[in-house]
């Protein structure tokens, strides 16, 4: 029965260990389903876009949404100004993203930013934490 403490010892280490990822995978599955509800219909499934070329105007002179998939600009933001940009969205700058400010939970925001940075290639994703990080 030597063996009992040991077992214990090391099933108490493997809980705590995986502690963090299961929060941090309920935290992407959180930021998966708030961009789904809230943001894919017009950045596309998986964050890729729906057009071809999201810096041509559309006719009425105004940008398509962009990937926010490591792809377009968004990487080149730090954690404030996306943040910015989900709560007023793009509108006060002539844009035509609506502001989420009152729509989403502080939670929510910071979520699905989680997500979409989930969706960065990692050497994006690096470069990202280089910058701003
Ligand atoms: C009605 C369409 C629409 C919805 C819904 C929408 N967006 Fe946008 N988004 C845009 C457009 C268009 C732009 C480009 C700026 C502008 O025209 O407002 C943009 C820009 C952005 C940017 C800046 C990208 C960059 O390269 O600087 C981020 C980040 C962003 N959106 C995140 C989100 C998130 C997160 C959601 C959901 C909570 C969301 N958007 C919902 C249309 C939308």
């Amino acid at each position: 029965m030597k063996a009992m403490p040991l077992l214990l010892v090391t099933l108490a280490l493997a809980v705590c260990n995986s502690a963090p990822v299961a929060a941090q995978n309920q935290h992407l599955a959180t930021g998966k389903q708030v961009f789904e509800a809230n943001c894919q219909e017009c950045h596309g499934i998986k964050a890729r876009g729906v057009v071809k070329d999201w810096q041509k105007p559309d006719a009425d002179g105004k940008y398509p949404a962009p990937p926010l998939n490591g792809s377009a600009h968004a990487w080149h933001h730090d954690m404030k100004t996306l943040l910015g940009t989900i709560n007023r969205g793009g509108i006060p700058l002539g844009g035509t993203m609506p502001a989420f400010k009152d729509v989403l939970t502080e939670e929510e925001k910071k979520a699905v930013l989680a997500y979409i940075q989930s969706l960065w290639p990692k050497d994006i994703y690096d470069a990202w934490k280089e910058r701003n990080g």
